[in-house]
């Protein structure tokens, strides 16, 4: 198991390009189920999760060959319509075959995805929407099991505007008789991009980016090829490298249009920010101002940036309060981050952080992909040696991000897991 060497104080300067979204590819790899052919992804990131949706699709027999930032997919020969356990406890957003399989084959045989770091992850609005489609579900010690001889559009209102629970249910309803209405629908980019690329696929979708979707179903979809679009989260989590380490950076290939809401956070405590078309610059005050935090759906405050602003937070100057409305406990950044000095308490939903503390670096356990890059951010602004375990779960959202920051003049290299 790889770690992270960080010796922290050097102000982060430079430039550096982001990458493609995880969150939108691993929504369009698994439309590709929808139509056979050939499909070409560009700007795809370099991420475990990308190869286990990868691998995922390889076991229902389709052919992928994930290439320098691209992927060729080849559904000609699909022969399994089943994601089993081994696949869907590593990655959730296996669940995503779930529509797909149902609305192109008429069965689907889906293991239940496992609960994550930070509590249960149910997975009902996915399964109560397939069967409103028409489609009959039973749950078969521990996997989904969904069959429809052709599903019917119908009116499907969201409880939670929940961004799996839309995708999985347009995904399925492209192909269904009729027409389908999906309100409170999710309006994150990575579920526009997936709009915009099943219309690109010949489907007949209304009111794209907005909570109201209305897909007049069609009898059959064609291949389409894509480009990903940015990857916000990664874009975010390196402004917030810079913003800590009282540095200047510029990002580039980035949609600055996607991260409003962080640009203010950044702003309101005391950071320059600047942007262009698809560039952002930031330079950062001496010391942060304290800004609180509410988590939201998009275009609120992403809840994948929480635990990074967190990090921000323990030493701006004066205390906040960051409030987590998406998930019932995504904190387990906190005591990790409080053995680097912070000082950070939690009351159900929300963590106020005193601020002003001066991290001192040590020994930090990853337990979560974005609790991972929270304490990267903090290890960069800790005096002396900060060691991040675990690094496993960084990779799988992060695209080589310690050869980012190092470029950008980070002090920070990755252990491999036999040298320790
Ligand atoms: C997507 O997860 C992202 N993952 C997550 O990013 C992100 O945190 C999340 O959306 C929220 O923005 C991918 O896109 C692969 P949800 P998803 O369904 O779809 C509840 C990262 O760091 N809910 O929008 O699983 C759920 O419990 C990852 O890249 C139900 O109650 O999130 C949660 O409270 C982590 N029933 C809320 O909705 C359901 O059937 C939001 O979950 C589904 C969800």
């Amino acid at each position: 198991m790889d770690k992270f060497v960080i010796h922290g104080g050097s102000r982060l300067h430079g430039r550096a390009t982001v990458g493609g979204s995880k969150n939108a590819a691993l929504a369009l790899m698994p439309a590709t189920l929808l139509a056979s052919g050939n499909y070409t992804f560009s700007n795809i990131p370099d991420l475990k999760d990308i190869k286990t949706m990868g691998r995922l699709l390889e076991s229902m027999g389709v052919d992928v060959a994930i290439g320098a930032r691209a992927l060729r997919i080849n559904t000609f020969r699909v022969n399994s319509f089943e994601a089993p356990y081994e696949h869907v406890k590593k990655m959730r957003a296996s669940i995503y075959v779930l529509g797909p399989l149902v609305a192109r084959y008429g069965y689907a045989k889906v293991s239940l995805p496992g609960g994550c770091a930070w509590g249960p992850r149910p997975v009902n609005l996915h399964i109560e929407g397939i069967r409103k489609l028409g489609a009959t579900v039973r749950i078969d010690r521990g996997y989904i099991i969904a069959k429809a001889r052709r599903l019917k559009g119908r009116k499907l209102n969201l409880a939670v505007s929940s961004v799996g629970a839309t995708g999985n249910l347009l995904m399925a309803a492209v192909l269904a008789r009729g027409t389908t209405v999906i309100t409170n629908a999710a309006r994150e980019p990575e579920i526009v991009a997936l709009e915009k690329f099943l219309t690109r696929m010949g489907a007949r979708i209304h009111g794209t980016g907005t909570a109201r979707l209305e897909i007049e179903g069609v009898d059959a979809l064609h291949p389409a090829d894509e480009t990903m679009i940015p990857d916000r989260i990664e874009a975010g989590t390196l402004l917030a490298a810079a913003a800590i380490t009282g540095g200047r950076i510029r990002l580039g290939g980035c949609r600055p249009s996607h991260l409003r809401s962080l640009l203010t956070h950044l702003k309101r405590a005391g950071c320059t920010v600047e942007t262009g078309g698809d560039w952002i610059s930031l330079k950062a005050p001496a010391t942060l101002r304290a800004v609180g935090a509410t988590t939201g759906i998009y275009p609120g405050f992403p809840t994948d940036m929480q635990a990074q602003w967190m990090a921000l937070m323990t030493v701006a100057r004066g205390p906040s309060r960051i409030t987590e409305t998406i998930y019932f406990d995504r904190f387990k950044h906190v005591p990790e981050l409080v053995r680097l000095g912070a000082d950070v308490t939690i009351e159900q939903e929300a963590a106020t952080v005193r601020g002003g503390a001066t991290l001192v670096g040590a020994k930090v356990m990853s337990t979560d992909l974005r609790a991972s890059a929270s304490l990267v951010i903090a290890g960069l602004a800790a005096a002396g040696r900060t060691e991040v375990l675990r690094v496993y779960h960084l990779d799988r959202g992060y695209d080589h991000l310690e050869k980012k920051l190092r470029l950008l003049g980070a002090r920070i290299r990755r252990v491999a897991g036999r040298e320790y």
